[in-house]
This record gives structure tokens, sequence and C-alpha cells, in this order.
């Protein structure tokens, strides 16, 4: 497999801009000799201007949460993509579970943001995943496949070519419930024979990542199974440390 690590930190709505400074920096210093994982923190959107300063040059990206499915227009409180290309974002989040469960985003929308991401050369880290009633009733890979299919249909299977996709149980996400790494894996191959069943060569180059209470110590496990490509990282991301060592274990 010739696939590098990725690993992405998801700081949801935490931060100031002093805590930022100090964790910004120390990431940077910290992932200096890290060879073939990339890494990036998506941040909340006022810190994407001081995310911008602090890691231009260095080897983390950065990117938003959310985008819009719109390029502009009368959309108050919106912010599009256009914008975070704007502020040198390589990468946002779409679909994350808190924006489809909290806010109604449903895979239409999605999938228009997907699109609109990729339409500025954002790329989109598509998430997808089960709740744990969808999980226990059988139901898990028929959701994921539903998400997933949304975005095919919608961008087009070619699309996927610059993209990553994050699978995250949502009952995992913030509980400290780990998916085991078998479970993981198994929903992760499954993602990629649905992309295979259009293009296998898309299928066997996207990097598909795991999220949902990853740690440092617990990174290695997940990371070592054979489609698991690196993580989305909320909770961890928000230590130093931690963050770091995660970004470590993605090396292969
Ligand atoms: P967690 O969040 O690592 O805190 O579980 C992951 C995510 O929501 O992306």
């Amino acid at each position: 497999m010739g696939r590098a690590g990725f690993v992405a930190g998801n700081w949801k709505m935490h931060g100031s801009l002093a805590r930022n400074q100090e964790l910004l920096e120390a990431v940077v210093s910290g992932t200096r000799s890290l060879q073939n994982v990339s890494c990036a923190v998506c941040v909340p959107y006022p810190y994407i201007v001081q995310a911008q300063s602090v890691l231009e040059g260095s080897h983390v990206a950065w990117g938003g949460q959310n985008v819009s499915q719109y390029h502009h227009g009368a959309y108050t409180g919106e912010v599009s993509a256009d914008m975070l290309t704007d502020l040198g974002c390589r990468y946002v989040i779409v679909g994350h579970s808190e924006r489809r469960i909290l806010f109604g985003e449903e895979n239409r929308v999605v999938a228009e943001k997907f699109r609109a991401a990729q339409e500025c050369s954002i790329t989109p880290i598509l998430c997808v995943g089960e709740t744990l009633a969808q999980r226990e009733s059988g139901e898990a890979e028929q959701v994921i496949a539903t998400q997933l299919d949304a975005v095919i249909d919608l961008a087009g299977i070619e699309t996927l070519r610059h993209s990553v996709i994050a699978y995250e149980p949502v009952w995992a996400i913030g509980t400290g419930k780990t998916a085991t790494p078998q479970q993981a894996q198994d929903v992760h191959e499954f993602i990629r024979s649905r992309i295979a069943v259009h293009n296998s060569r898309i299928a066997g180059d996207i990097q598909i990542l795991y999220g949902g209470s990853v740690k440092a110590d617990n990174a290695r496990e997940l990371f070592a199974m054979p489609d698991i490509d690196g993580g989305l990282i909320g909770g961890a991301s928000l230590v130093a440390e931690e963050f770091i060592s995660i970004c470590l274990a993605a090396q292969n």
C-alpha cells in the first residue's frame, strides 16, 4: 500500500488567541521531523488567520470545520469555500456528525458542501459514520453507503481523487469509547469496496481516516490496520503532546 498517513485535528468550538498560539507553535516544532505523514488542524473560523500566520511554511496545514454550499451571496453567517481558499486553507471538514445531528445537515447538503470545497481546490474531509442504534440494528453499512453515495452521485466519482474520508462512528466521538481496530478496519474496508465499484484505482489511493476517541495510546494499533490511513482527532488535538504523538504514530 503506497498511501501516506494523514492526521487532522478537529478543534471544534475550542480555543482562544493565547491558547492557540501556544498549541500551534508546539505542534509545529513537534512535527518538524515527520516523514511520509501529513498533518493539519481544522480550527474555528475566527482563528484561521492566526493558524495561517503560525503554520505558513511549516509541515502543518490548516483548514475549516465547515463550509457553505454557496459561493457568495446573501447568506448571513455563512463562510464560503472561496473565503477559505483566500486564507490558505488546504482542507475543510464536511458532514461531521455534529453538523449532521445538531444542525440538521442532510446528505444532500453535505454533498453540496463537498462540491463547493472541490470547486475551490480545497480538499474536503468527508465524515461518515453510524449511530449506536444504527449499528445495533445492523444498519451501519447501509447508512454509510447512503452517505457516500450522496456525494458520489452529486459530485461524481472523480472528485474523490482529491478528497479524504473520515469514518467516525457517532458512538465513539468524545465518549472515550474507541472502535476496536478490527471494527474500524471492517468499515474502512467496506468504504473502499464501495468506492471500488466505481473506480478501483481511486479506492486504492484514497486516504480513509478513523475518528472517535483516538488518543496517543490507541493510535498506533488503529493505524496499523491495512485500511486505516490516519485519524481525525477531536479532544486529543487540543493537547500538543497528544496530537504530536498521534502524528508520529501515523508514520509508516
Ligand atoms: P474525539 O472527536 O477525538 O474527541 O472523539 C473526533 C471528532 O469528532 O472528529
